[in-house]
């Protein structure tokens, strides 16, 4: 790992009790990779507020019986089709779908195209994970 830099954290004994506990249950090896991904995170959180360019997949479960509904959600699909990267459908049960959307470009636009899913009639879960390009990560 290039430019490693080590610095020093003063913490409640209780706070990182609770830390040391938490690395163990998420099955960290050491503190060092634990803080670097509460970092990461952090800074993917920012990307999301400041507007940069980002990544991610939305989850749509929905009920292919309702009427009108698959040809609502594909002339979303249509007008938002420049952030979505990769879609794969699949048949959970007889009235079920699964689709999960890979999604990439202006956090706002990302935001929009998930609520816009989620608001359809019919749609029975839509979750959004926000991800990164990873550009600006280490
Ligand atoms: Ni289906």
């Amino acid at each position: 790992m290039a430019n490693l830099i080590r610095f020093g954290v003063s913490l409640e004994q209780k706070l990182l009790q609770g830390f040391d506990s938490l690395l163990k249950e998420k099955k960290y090896s050491n503190r060092s990779e634990a803080i670097r991904d509460l970092i990461r995170e952090s800074l993917v959180k920012q990307e999301w507020l400041v507007g940069k360019d980002v990544a991610g997949a939305i989850t749509l479960v929905y009920d292919h019986h309702k009427r009108d509904l698959v040809n609502k959600i594909l002339d979303i699909q249509h007008d938002f089709g420049n952030l979505i990267i990769s879609l794969q459908h699949i048949h959970i049960d007889h009235n079920n779908c699964l689709e999960l959307l890979a999604v990439k470009g202006a956090p706002q636009k990302v935001q929009n195209l998930s609520d816009t899913l989620r608001s359809v009639k019919g749609v029975r879960h839509c979750a959004l994970s926000m991800s990164t390009t990873g550009r600006d990560l280490v």
